[in-house]
């Protein structure tokens, strides 16, 4: 049997998780495409390792599984239904995929259960591997522009917010009017008080989640509020646009609170409805605004699918915001913790490889 051109071959990247300000709930039906545009910042602590060996090619072994996958040095056989889900929907545009085994090693920088989600660190770190794959396989080099590009449309077949993770500081995914690609996300103009700003991420259940994302999306597809939703957060996007190229902080916080308030109510309001938030969300909310307007500190909150707080704020309000955060952490309780997170400058490829 000949040898095939990617037997043996590894790459190793890192990529960060991102928190979205304009949030992407619900899908056009029956796609892994978004139904309202939506932007986030890119995440730096918060990140992903993952290393993607190709084995050998399927001819010359039987017993070896297709995908064989290590989560922080330990064999993880309940991960592998969804990366190969993923990868026999990418073998669509990646139809070498089919005929190798790969090893993936895969890491996260914060505890597996911290309530962050890793699935779009980890989906943009693995499609960064494909794509470096793919350009041995057709022997072509993607200038860097195209190959995070084609990085974004495989990640976004992983999970859609993945898809953001692949640019520095601020990432813009789906059609709008006037800009971008439902197929992968692009890099969006930012001020530089944004490229500086603090994430502190107020972990106040790591629990894995009642309701997956996925299933949250599908709940979209028949909500008595879901075009409602999608017009408000296409206004959203568009004004969010402006906001991040001008630096206009307030406005746009005040905004991503209520994109992450839409974003619950749609849960709530779901059939069946659920509730993500617990009663330290709703006391959080409270106390991070309460102190907003008693000292004109621009801290703002967001929320992912989870209970859990992102509190942003600008560099120069750093040692205020860290008084309060330590007073919120008394208030909350025992169980909480905060992770220092910032605003990133993106994925990178391992030295030394
Ligand atoms: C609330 O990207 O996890 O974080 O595409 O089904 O994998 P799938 O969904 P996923 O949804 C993320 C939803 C969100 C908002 C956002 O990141 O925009």
């Amino acid at each position: 049997m000949t040898q095939k051109k990617l037997d043996g071959l590894k790459f190793t990247w890192w990529a960060p998780s991102n928190i979205a300000l304009v949030k992407y709930w619900g899908k056009k039906v029956g796609h892994q495409l978004p139904a309202n545009p939506s932007v986030s910042l890119t995440l730096s602590t918060a990140k992903t390792r993952v290393s993607l060996s190709v084995v050998k090619s399927v001819e010359t072994t039987e017993d070896t599984p297709w995908i064989d996958l290590y989560f922080a040095g330990q064999q993880m056989p309940s991960f592998i239904p969804k990366i190969e889900k993923f990868f026999k929907y990418a073998s669509g545009e990646l139809p070498f995929l089919n005929d190798y085994k790969f090893l993936l090693k895969t890491e996260n920088t914060f505890p597996h259960s911290a309530g962050i989600a890793s699935s779009a660190s980890s989906m943009a770190a693995l499609a960064l591997n494909l794509i470096e794959l793919e350009q041995v396989e057709k022997g072509v080099e993607y200038s860097k522009e195209e190959f995070l590009k084609r990085a974004s449309f495989i990640a976004r077949m992983g999970s859609g917010s993945a898809c953001r993770s692949l640019y520095p500081f601020a990432a813009s995914w789906g059609e709008s009017d006037n800009f971008g690609s439902d197929l992968w996300a692009e890099p969006v103009d930012c001020h530089p008080i944004f490229k500086s700003m603090y994430d502190s991420i107020v972990v106040v259940n790591s629990a894995e989640k009642k309701v997956s994302s996925r299933a949250g999306h599908g709940l979209m597809d028949e909500h008595f509020y879901g075009k409602a939703r999608y017009h408000h957060a296409l206004t959203n996007w568009n004004y969010s646009i402006g906001w991040l190229k001008e630096g206009a902080w307030d406005n746009l916080g005040n905004l991503v609170e209520e994109e992450a308030l839409s974003l619950h109510a749609m849960m709530m309001t779901s059939r069946p409805g659920y509730l993500l938030m617990e009663p330290q969300t709703i006391t959080a909310i409270q106390l991070v605004r309460e102190y907003r307007y008693r000292t004109g500190v621009p801290i703002y909150f967001t929320l992912d699918a989870g209970p859990n707080l992102h509190l942003l704020y600008p560099q120069d309000v750093r040692a205020e915001v860290q008084k309060f955060l330590e007073d919120l952490k008394k208030d909350l309780g025992a169980n909480v913790t905060i992770i220092d997170d910032k605003i990133g400058t993106g994925p990178y490829k391992e030295d030394g490889l």
